[in-house]
């Protein structure tokens, strides 16, 4: 790679390396330093066909094949219950044309640039074009993150040390493979268009991928991630009348609203342990949760799309100005806390400690929410129409 590029990349990514020490934990800090580095300066998820990463998640074989884990055990039964055929449930012979105005794919007001003299001034043709290419990186910002979530749900089958979590896993599994399966086939058959993993998304997968610990791997991708995931496919559907997206994303929220229950019956159990963590222990644990917060909230800013389309006409910093203040991002960043605040709290990891950086950042006020536990995985499905 070219020292000009990295150096480029090394001062785009600035303000993310601030944020990743507002906890000033450094040990937390520094396990992301290494991520930071692969994906924000080497920019591994880029210009490639494929990443092989060092991922570490090691084989916890249970001989006993005790079922100690009634909750998990019905969650187990109720994902058997709930599987579906990407192939034959969904209608694919729906045509998307993104040129169709009658059928909108995402309104102009969640468009990050809707209200910039220079968007107004494209004909109709050249919005659509852009609007098209909104939903493309983002259904492929989920596309990569549902691979990484295949990867991690596979990991943690290994891992975990309970047959009630380990059994359930196999489904998450095939859910995830699923999930690849339909976002891509949309991006490559309806949209004709995809997009690069987004450099953060490729930091925090990259953490994941290499923690060997398994409650880490639930809190990241369980909690924080599939929370995100829920949060972005709620919003997308919300907004969205394009039907076959709509149908899509109803059956993998459905999945999804599971999956994030997992994580939450399984870390409050274990974090619940008495004598379970050491006190040093669940501070990284809440610091590190705190960072992710961050990093999610700030720095989902659609750089891929701003380069084909803006970087001519504005500065990153304008771009990043704009689009964090946009409704979609507003949407977007309220469902997707409404969700995982709750699911933090009710795993334990909102202490007095980190209760004022919640509220510095103004999210406190969704901690009274319903947990994923409160709801069944239909219900909780159901509230995010
Ligand atoms: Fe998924
Ligand atoms: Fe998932």
């Amino acid at each position: 790679m070219r020292l000009k590029n990295a150096i480029v990349n090394l001062v785009d990514s600035g303000p993310l390396m601030r944020e990743a020490s507002a906890s000033g934990n450094l040990k937390v800090l520094a396990s992301l330093l290494g991520p930071a580095f692969r994906g924000l300066i080497l920019q591994r998820g880029k210009h490639t066909q494929n990443t092989v990463m060092d991922a570490t998640a090691p084989a916890d074989y249970l001989w006993t094949y005790e079922r100690a884990h009634p909750r998990l055990r019905k969650l187990y039964e109720i994902a058997k219950r709930d599987q579906w055929n990407s192939s034959t449930d969904i209608d694919w012979s729906v045509d998307v044309d993104p040129q169709n105005s009658d059928v909108t794919l995402i309104p102009d007001s969640f468009l990050p640039m809707a209200e910039h003299p220079l968007f107004q001034k494209l004909n109709k043709k050249e919005k659509n074009e852009q609007r098209h290419a909104v939903l493309a990186w983002l259904l492929s910002q989920f596309l990569h993150g549902e691979q990484g979530a295949l990867f991690a749900a596979a990991q943690v089958t290994t891992s975990v040390p309970w047959m009630d979590a380990k059994l359930y896993g196999s489904t998450q599994v095939v859910d995830e493979g699923r999930h690849v399966e339909v976002f891509h086939r949309y991006l490559d058959d309806k949209l004709n268009k995809m997009y690069a993993i987004n450099d953060n998304l490729y930091v925090i997968i990259d953490l994941l991928m290499r923690d060997g610990r398994w409650d880490m791997k639930f809190l990241g991708m369980q909690i924080m991630i599939e929370g995100l995931a829920l949060g972005a496919f709620g919003t997308i559907r919300s907004v969205s009348q394009e039907p076959l997206l709509c149908e899509l994303l109803s059956y993998v929220i459905a999945d999804e609203a599971r999956h994030v229950q997992y994580g939450v019956v399984a870390l409050s159990e274990y974090y619940g342990q008495v004598g379970g963590m050491s006190a040093r222990e669940r501070r990284e644990r809440e610091d590190w949760v705190f960072e992710l917060a961050l990093l999610m909230r700030n720095r989902f800013l659609a750089h891929e799309f701003y380069d084909e389309y803006w970087a001519h006409a504005m500065g990153r910093r304008e771009w990043d100005a704009m689009l964090q203040e946009s409704a979609l991002m507003r949407l977007f960043r309220e469902t997707m806390f409404k969700r995982i605040v709750p699911n933090i709290k009710r795993i334990g990891l909102l202490s007095d400690r980190v209760r004022p950086w919640y509220a510095e950042m103004g999210l406190l006020s969704y901690e009274h929410e319903p947990a994923a536990t409160d709801l069944s995985a239909r219900d909780l499905a159901a509230s995010l129409t």
